[in-house]
Order: structure tokens, then C-alpha cells, then sequence
């Protein structure tokens, strides 16, 4: 996308009262906060030999090692805004209600970062000398956009920002821990305000320009990558979070892609052009197969579970001990 295009510049134009009426709602709704009000500090020891800390053991940490994993992409992902926001700058200008959302977006986005990043090395999570490689690997790897115009990038950040916030919401709920939990719900409200800002964004853009919009939806769907997909190790990561039911395709159907869709009234907003019917027609029958993925995925995993469970059953009983401990022992 470059700032060039004729008809992207007229669309900020075009979209700026809608930018404004969101970013009012939004400075409204949202709640003042601070990491450290989240953080258990309490937990904290000295790292460093230095002023005769403990160095980081795998055995300190004492969430499941997938929920452990996921606040690791989902931090890698919080830090990204703030490394994008020039790019973003550059392509939406620097005027008016845009530029001031933007400057909004990122700041809140740093902030979840950087309550992550301390409830992590309060509680001893995760390593913090490989997390702060991650960082400096995936910043360092540089940023562009995901899609190539306004109208995608709207269509994109509305369900990106959702799947976020679905991602936090369920691996907190898995944590265990009620800080971890406490937290991560905290910042699933900003996501949330996040989400709907863009999602009437998109509202907005379906009515201004049917075609352009219902195009850039079907693009993004069928072309979806959830954030952080440039952080090393992506796949494997992925997979462990989806075995742990903490985002697979189920949820990104039922809980992300499907919400926002049928409140945007997608399949039933009035005809328009040729090619908005025709990308309405590819976005349902990527839909369907998306759902069928999903329904296969969901069986595999629930095989693979039974399985290993049958296989733990006569050292649990011998042991004594209760019901598996989290789904991340399941992989
Ligand atoms: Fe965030
Ligand atoms: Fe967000």
C-alpha cells in the first residue's frame, strides 16, 4: 500500500469521521491501568550472579509449559506495534483523527507488552535470557504490513484483534494461576476496545464502498496469519497452543472469524457489483472448508488425548494421583 494511491487517500478521508466517532467511543470506554497493579512482584528473586540472584531453572517455572508458550508469541506480537508504527504511519497518515488513534493503539499495545514481559520474569515463566533473544530476533527482523490496502488492513487488524484477544482470554483461563489469569483478562478488555474499534471501521467501509470492502474480507480470510507468524519457531509454537486448546481452528472459526462476520451482517447485506458477489460466494466456500479442517483437527486431537490418557491411566493409578494435569501434558 502506498500513500499514493488515489483512491486509498481518498478513503482515510472518506473513513475520518468514522475513525473520530470510534476514537471518542474508545478514550470513553477505556479504563486507566498499570502493570504494575497486575504484576506479583512478590514472587520476584534477583537473576543476576551479581547481587547473588538465582539463575533461571525450567523447574521454576509452574505453568503448563504451553501456556508458557503462548505468553511468549503473544508478548513477541505485543511488541510488534510499537516497531510498526512508522510503517503504519507512513501508509495512514500523520493528520487528524488517524494519527491520533494510531499514537493510542500502539501505547496500548506497549503496555501490554510490557505487563507480560514483567509477569513473566516476576513468576519465572520462561528463561528470560532466550526471551530477550526472541525480542531482539523478531524486532530486529523487521515489520511490513500484512495486506496490501486501507480497505485490508481494516478487514485484517478487525480480526486480528479479536483472535488476540480469544488467544489471551484462553491462556489465562489454562495459567492456572489467578495473577496470570487476572492479568491476561485485563488486557483482553483492551483488545476487546481494539476490536471494536476496527470492526465498525469496517462497518464504515462496507457502507462506503460495498465492492472494495466485501473483497478485502474475503482476501483476508482466506489469507489469514495470525500474528507473530514471523517469530522463529512459529509452527511448532502454533501447534503446541492449538493442542492445548488455547487457539486452533475451532476458535478461529467459531470465536473469531464467525462473530465479526455475522455482525457485519456479511452474508446478508444487500447485493452491490459483480466482483463483491463474487468474493461473498469465495468467502463462504472457504468457510465451509474451514470448518471441515477444524471438525478434523478437533478429532484428531481428541484421539491423540484418549490415547495418551489410556496410556497414563496405570501409572496415575499406581501413583494414586487425580485426573492429567492440563491439556499441555497431553502433546
Ligand atoms: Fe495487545
Ligand atoms: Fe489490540
Amino acid at each position: 500500500m502506498t500513500t499514493e494511491s488515489t483512491a486509498d487517500v481518498r478513503l482515510l478521508k472518506d473513513l475520518e469521521p468514522a475513525v473520530e466517532a470510534g476514537l471518542n467511543r474508545h478514550l470513553a470506554g477505556a479504563k486507566e491501568w498499570f502493570p504494575h497493579e497486575y504484576v506479583p512482584w512478590s514472587r520476584g528473586h534477583d537473576f543476576g550472579a551479581v547481587f547473588g540472584g538465582r539463575a533461571w531453572q525450567p523447574d521454576q517455572s509452574s505453568l503448563p509449559e504451553a501456556v508458557g508458550t503462548s505468553l511468549v508469541v503473544n508478548l513477541l506480537s505485543e511488541d510488534n506495534p510499537p516497531s510498526c508504527h512508522p510503517i503504519i504511519a507512513e501508509h495512514f497518515g500523520r493528520d487528524g483523527a488517524w494519527d491520533t488513534w494510531f499514537h493510542r493503539w500502539t501505547a496500548e499495545e506497549d503496555l501490554h507488552g510490557q505487563a507480560i514481559r514483567d509477569y513473566l520474569l516476576a513468576s519465572r515463566t520462561v528463561d528470560p535470557v532466550a526471551l530477550g533473544r526472541a525480542r531482539l530476533a523478531h524486532v530486529s527482523a523487521g515489520f511490513e504490513l500484512e495486506h496490501a490496502s486501507v480497505a485490508e488492513v481494516i478487514a485484517y487488524v478487525s480480526f486480528q484483534e479479536l483472535d488476540t484477544r480469544v488467544a489471551h482470554r484462553n491462556t489465562g483461563r489454562l495459567s492456572g494461576d489467578p495473577v496470570c489469569e487476572g492479568l491476561l483478562t485485563r488486557v483482553t478488555q483492551d483488545e476487546n476496545l481494539h476490536m471494536l474499534f476496527y470492526r465498525d471501521l469496517l462497518d464504515a467501509l462496507l457502507e462506503l464502498v460495498p465492492d472494495v470492502a466485501m473483497r478485502a474480507v474475503a482476501t483476508v480470510v482466506t489469507a489469514f496469519r495470525m500474528p507473530g507468524h514471523g517469530i522463529e519457531g512459529f509452527r511448532r509454537k502454533s501447534a503446541q497452543i492449538a493442542l492445548a486448546g488455547i487457539y486452533d481452528p475451532r476458535l478461529h472459526d467459531d470465536d473469531v472469524l464467525l462473530p465479526v462476520l455475522r455482525r457485519l451482517n456479511i452474508f446478508e447485506r444487500p447485493a452491490r457489483g459483480a466482483d463483491g458477489e463474487r468474493a461473498r460466494g469465495e468467502l463462504a466456500a472457504h468457510l465451509t472448508a474451514l470448518d471441515r479442517a477444524a471438525q478434523c483437527f478437533t478429532q484428531r486431537r481428541e484421539a491423540a488425548r484418549q490415547r495418551i490418557t489410556d496410556a497414563d491411566r496405570p501409572t496415575r493409578v499406581a501413583r494414586n494421583a487425580g485426573p492429567t494435569v492440563g491439556t499441555e501434558r497431553t502433546q
